[in-house]
């Protein structure tokens, strides 16, 4: 039974303590949220390089929890704890998805030159060409084993991080060269590649005339793809999966997600759509995902869904990160994917922790995908292009779900007859009205200079 309060106090009085609290509650939400590279200032777990080294976590204490925090931290299992980390932060890491339909929000992430720092195993195409510096330093681990298994140095890093500006530069020149098809299948719309983001590289060969060719995959190169995942990367754009990806495929595109991820995704044949879309369910709450590679390594895997409410999401994490080295990257969707080393301890795991994989991918295939033949690319197969337009436009551009898309003034716009003349100059090329930022007075005609390491080949 509710007892009265013995002193009296004004309504209006207590309104005003009660927003007052409210008010401060919520600035103080708005002001604490930390940036994953606080949280992830030390080595990626799922580095090779050196998985034991912790995160420290130095300057998370201070942080604001949203108003059922403490009943949450109070029912997180024994050996967590809750870090709020901002909302934003879910377009960066080494785990986003960047696609036809989930634009780079980020232009770069801690981007390193690759010349000033890359292994003597390996080429590189310019010297001011950028990476991010976690992928850099598991690139020359992966090209110096390249280099011990085949004895190969005849191999060059052609491209790397790409501002959108690069992007279209690329893209237009792809449309002049080559057709609006052989683009579409080859070139992310800019904005929509993940080379903007500085965690993917492209690889190509130098050969006996010391020309630079393409990456072909195939006698010694196919290490690359089959050995990649025990460095942590993919082959980003695989044969099997062009209709998901919407890129055709690409032997010589490789992405950085961290070695527990490419060795599951490589075990259970998933391209990052699947995988980054499957995740979502393995939420903390349901128990994450035990992924255990024996001796290469053991990790638990989980989900957390952004906290729409709110400017900050909390994030159950280990709270002896030297222990339990983790990892918080966002996915670029909705979300962030906490990656924690149990190579070592395995209390951290949770009784209901799966290692099963189940997800099903129907609703992520590309319909009417043109499945798009690149060597046997005919004049009649440019012709059909306007007829098939409509299923190039699914996997080029982010309305690729839009059932208004006969609206889109993408496509409205678009008039075949002038688009031959258009294409002649760079400034007035059709594709640019589908771009907010481009820039006008960008140039098409700069020179390429390939120098590996200082030597000079022709393209
Ligand atoms: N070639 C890849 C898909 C890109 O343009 O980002
Ligand atoms: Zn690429």
């Amino acid at each position: 039974m509710r007892r009265k309060s013995k002193i009296s106090v004004p309504n209006g009085f207590l309104a005003a303590i009660v927003m007052l609290i409210f008010v401060s509650g919520i600035a103080t939400m708005l002001v604490s949220g930390h940036k994953l590279s606080e949280i992830t200032q030390n080595k990626n777990v799922s580095e090779p390089l050196n998985n034991s080294s912790g995160n420290t976590l130095e300057g998370i204490n201070s942080r604001a929890v949203s108003p059922n925090a403490f009943e949450e931290e109070s029912n997180l299992p024994n050996g967590y704890r809750l870090v709020s980390v901002l909302n934003e932060e879910i377009y960066k890491g080494s785990l986003v998805l960047v696609n036809y339909q989930h634009e780079s929000r980020i232009d770069g992430e801690n981007l390193v030159n690759i010349y000033e720092n890359i292994s003597s195993s390996i080429g590189v195409k310019e010297d001011n060409m950028m990476i991010n510096s976690v992928v850099l330093d598991n690139m020359n681990v992966f090209f110096d084993a390249f280099k011990e298994a085949k004895g190969k140095t005849s191999i060059l890093i052609s491209s790397s991080y790409r501002s959108k500006n690069d992007q279209q530069k690329i893209y237009d020149d792809s449309v002049k060269e080559t057709g609006k098809k052989s683009t579409a299948y080859y070139v992310a719309v800019p904005g929509f590649s993940e080379h903007q983001t500085g965690y993917c590289f492209d690889t190509a060969a130098i050969n006996k005339d010391n020309e630079m060719v393409e990456l072909d995959g195939e006698g010694d190169f196919s290490w690359l793809s089959e050995n990649c995942n025990d460095y942590g990367f993919i082959l980003r754009y695989p044969n099997d999966k062009t209709n998901i990806t919407g890129i055709g495929y690409e032997s010589w595109h490789f992405r950085y997600v961290g070695k527990a991820h490419s060795l599951f995704m490589t075990k259970h044949n998933l391209c990052l759509e699947e995988y980054i879309t499957g995740i979502q369910k393995y939420t903390f709450d349901n128990g994450g995902l035990l992924i255990d590679e024996g001796s290469k390594g053991k990790w638990f895997v989980y989900y957390v869904p952004k906290l729409e409410a709110f400017n900050n999401t909390d994030i159950p994490v280990p709270a002896d990160s030297e222990k339990f080295p983790y990892n918080v990257s966002g996915d670029n969707i909705g979300g962030f994917i906490v990656t924690v080393d149990v190579s070592k301890n395995s209390s951290a795991i949770p009784d209901n922790a799966t290692s099963e994989w189940s997800f099903d991918n129907s609703d992520l295939i590309i319909k009417d995908f043109v499945d798009y033949d690149p060597y046997n690319d005919t004049e009649e197969d440019e012709d059909e292009e306007d007829t098939e337009r409509d299923s190039d436009r699914n996997r080029s551009g982010k309305k690729s779900n839009n059932d208004d898309w006969e609206n889109d003034s993408f496509w409205d716009d678009e008039d075949d007859s002038e688009s031959s003349d258009k294409s002649q100059n760079d400034s007035e090329f059709e594709y640019v009205d589908y771009y907010d930022d481009y820039d006008e007075n960008y140039k098409t005609d700069e020179e390429n200079d390939y120098s590996d390491n200082g030597e000079d080949y022709e393209e």
